[in-house]
């Protein structure tokens, strides 16, 4: 991601949260309209999840440009997410809602350049939710 698009994320959010049950509502429906068995995985209530979800975004887009911060708080959602029985398609599928309800709260003021930037941003989060850390390994293994 470049600053940049770091940026560009930054602000946007700010228009997106002043918006932000419409945002979720409309990423979750659009989540379980392309993939309607995932519904059945959320077990609690959707009003908590959204605004769980909307909580962590702001705290990742906060943390955008602070990888010491972010990355231990995103490999952690990974590891719960694990046991949700997730698979790498609903990712793909997440971020097409995320983009959908990006773009239906935005409309006009969602350019290309703001897509790309949310696209970035969520193949960055995504990323490292799977993966931590990208840079070094924290597990050194000895010298023989
Ligand atoms: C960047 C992408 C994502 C973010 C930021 C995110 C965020 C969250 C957060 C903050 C929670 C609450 C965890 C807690 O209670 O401690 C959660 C729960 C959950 N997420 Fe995600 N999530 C993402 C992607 C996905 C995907 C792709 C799926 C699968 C369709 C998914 C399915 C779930 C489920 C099933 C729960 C548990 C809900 C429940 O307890 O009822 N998430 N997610």
């Amino acid at each position: 991601m470049t600053p940049k698009q770091q940026e560009i994320v930054r602000t946007t959010f700010a228009q997106l949260e002043a918006h932000e049950d419409r945002v979720a509502d409309l990423l979750y429906q659009e989540l379980f309209r392309m993939e309607p068995k995932a519904r059945e995985m959320f077990r609690g209530d959707m009003q908590e999840q959204q605004k769980k979800l909307m909580r962590m975004l702001r705290v990742a887009v906060e943390n955008i440009n602070d990888q010491g911060q972010l990355q231990p708080m995103l490999y952690n959602l990974g590891m719960i997410h694990q046991s949700y029985g997730i698979e790498p398609h609903h990712f793909v599928s997440f971020g097409s809602a995320l983009l959908f309800a990006i773009h239906s709260v935005l409309k006009e003021h969602c350019t290309k350049e703001v897509e790309e930037s949310w696209k970035a941003a969520y193949h960055y989060f995504v990323l490292t939710m799977k993966n931590f850390p990208h840079s070094e390994d924290p597990v050194q293994l000895p010298h023989h």
